[in-house]
C-alpha cells in the first residue's frame, strides 16, 4: 500500500492506494476512530461489483451498513437527487457523527461529497474512487458539487474528506473508454508537473494497458500526489490550481460544442495537444516534447485532433468559460514536460489558427 498525506492543517487527511485495499475498509475505518453507523452512497453498477461484498465484509466487522443507491449518469448530480438522498438520510437516522462512504467514479464522488458537505452542516466523507479518473482526480481536493440547469459543477463547496480509499484492483473492471478518459487526467498531471513520471509512463505502456498492479498503483499514486500537492498549496483554486487546468481550455469548449458527445478526458487530450501546439509556436515548446506528447496520448488511445466542429463556436466558447478573467481567454502552456505556466495573453487568432488546424 503506497499513501499521500494531503496537508491542511486540521483538515489534513490521507489517501492510500493499492491493489484490494477494499478488503481492509474495515480496519482503515476503526483507524479513523469509526465503529458502528455507515452509510454507503453508491449507483447500481458499483453496487453489485463492490458495494455488496464492501457491506458484507463491513457487517463482519461490526459495523452497521446501510446502502443508498443513485442511478448511474451524470444527471444523478443533481439537487433533486441530493435532495432525495437527504430524505433517506433522515428516514435511516444517520447523525452528525454517522460518515458517508462515496464509492464509485466521480459523479458519485461529487454528489455523495456534496451531501456530506450539507446534511446537519456537514458529517465526515470518505472517498472510495473507483475509476481511475476518481482515483487520480476528482476524490482529492474537496471539490463537491452537483449539476443545476446550465451550471455545471457550480452548486457546491470545498468539503475535505476524512479519507480516501483507492483500491486500484477496482479499475479492472473499468470500460476501456473510461480508462482511457482518467489516462487523459494521469498524462495531463505528469505535464504540469513531473517529467520523471512522464517518463515512467512512456517506458512502462504496456504493463500500465495490462493493468499490471504495480503499474496501476504507481501510476495512481503518482498522479495523486501531484494533484494532493498543487491543493495544499491552493485549497480554494484561487491561482495554482489552475495549473490542473492543462487541456481543459479548448478541452471544455468541445465538450461544450459537441453537447458533451465528445466525452471529459478526449477532450481535455485534444485541448493538451491544442495548448502546446500553441506553446510551441510561440516560441516556448521544443517540438520534441510535443512529439514526445502525441505519442504518450496515442499510446493511452486518446485522439489528437480536433473533431469536426465549428471553430468559430469553439473559440466562443473559450471565451464563455466560467474560467476566464477579466473577458480574457486563459491557457496553461507548456514550458517542458512537467512545467506549464499560465497566461490570458494568448492571441485568438493563433488559437483559431491552431484549432482550425
Ligand atoms: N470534484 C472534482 O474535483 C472533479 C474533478 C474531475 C471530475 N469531476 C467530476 O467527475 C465526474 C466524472 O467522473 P467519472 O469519469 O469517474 O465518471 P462516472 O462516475 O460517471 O463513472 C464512469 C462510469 O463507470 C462506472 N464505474 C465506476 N466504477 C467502475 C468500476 N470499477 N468498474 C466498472 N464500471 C465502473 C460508473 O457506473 C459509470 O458508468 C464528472 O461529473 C465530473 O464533473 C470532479
Ligand atoms: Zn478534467
Amino acid at each position: 500500500m503506497k499513501s499521500v498525506n494531503v496537508r491542511l492543517g486540521d483538515r489534513s487527511y490521507d489517501i492510500l492506494i493499492g491493489t484490494g485495499l477494499l478488503g481492509q475498509a474495515g480496519r482503515l475505518l476503526k483507524y479513523c476512530g469509526f465503529n458502528d453507523r455507515l452509510i454507503i452512497i453508491t449507483n447500481p453498477v458499483v453496487q453489485a461489483l463492490y458495494g455488496n461484498t464492501l457491506r458484507e465484509r463491513l457487517s463482519a466487522d461490526g459495523f452497521r451498513v446501510t446502502i443508498l443507491t443513485v442511478a448511474d449518469g451524470e444527471e444523478q448530480k443533481s439537487l433533486d437527487v441530493a435532495g432525495r438522498l437527504y430524505t433517506q438520510l433522515g428516514d435511516c437516522y444517520a447523525e452528525r457523527t454517522t460518515p458517508i462512504l462515496a464509492l464509485g467514479g466521480g459523479v458519485i464522488g461529487d454528489l455523495a461529497g456534496f451531501v456530506a458537505a450539507t446534511y446537519m452542516r456537514g458529517v465526515p466523507l470518505v472517498q472510495i474512487p473507483t475509476t481511475l479518473l476518481a482515483q487520480v482526480d476528482s476524490s482529492i481536493g474537496g471539490k463537491v458539487a452537483v449539476n443545476h440547469g446550465k451550471l455545471k459543477n457550480e452548486i457546491g463547496a470545498f468539503y475535505q474528506p476524512v479519507l480516501v480509499i483507492s483500491d486500484t484492483a477496482t479499475l479492472k473492471t473499468l470500460p476501456a473508454n473510461e480508462f482511457a478518459s482518467g489516462m487523459a487526467e494521469v498524462i495531463k498531471s505528469a505535464v504540469i508537473k513531473d517529467s520523471d513520471f512522464f517518463t515512467i509512463i512512456e517506458n512502462n505502456r504496456g504493463k500500465i494497458k495490462a493493468l499490471d498492479d504495480t503499474a496501476l498503483e504507481e501510476v495512481v499514486f503518482r498522479s495523486a500526489s501531484i494533484k494532493a500537492s498543487v491543493v495544499i498549496q491552493d485549497e480554494i483554486d484561487m491561482s495554482l490550481r489552475n495549473i490542473l487546468n492543462f487541456g481543459h481550455t479548448a478541452g471544455h469548449a468541445i465538450e461544450t460544442v459537441s453537447d458533451f458527445g465528445v466525452e471529459h478526458g478526449h477532450a481535455v487530450a485534444i485541448g493538451m495537444m491544442v495548448a502546446a501546439k500553441i506553446a510551441e509556436k510561440l516560441g516556448y515548446f521544443e517540438n520534441g516534447d510535443l512529439i514526445r506528447l502525441k505519442s504518450i496520448l496515442e499510446g493511452a488511445d486518446l485522439p489528437l485532433i480536433m473533431p469536426e466542429l465549428d471553430t468559430g463556436k469553439i473559440i466562443m466558447a473559450m471565451k464563455h468559460d466560467k474560467k476566464i478573467a477579466g473577458g480574457k481567454v486563459r491557457f496553461v502552456l507548456p514550458k517542458a514536460i512537467g512545467e506549464v505556466f499560465i497566461t490570458d495573453e494568448v492571441n485568438m487568432s493563433l488559437v483559431e489558427e491552431v484549432i482550425s488546424g
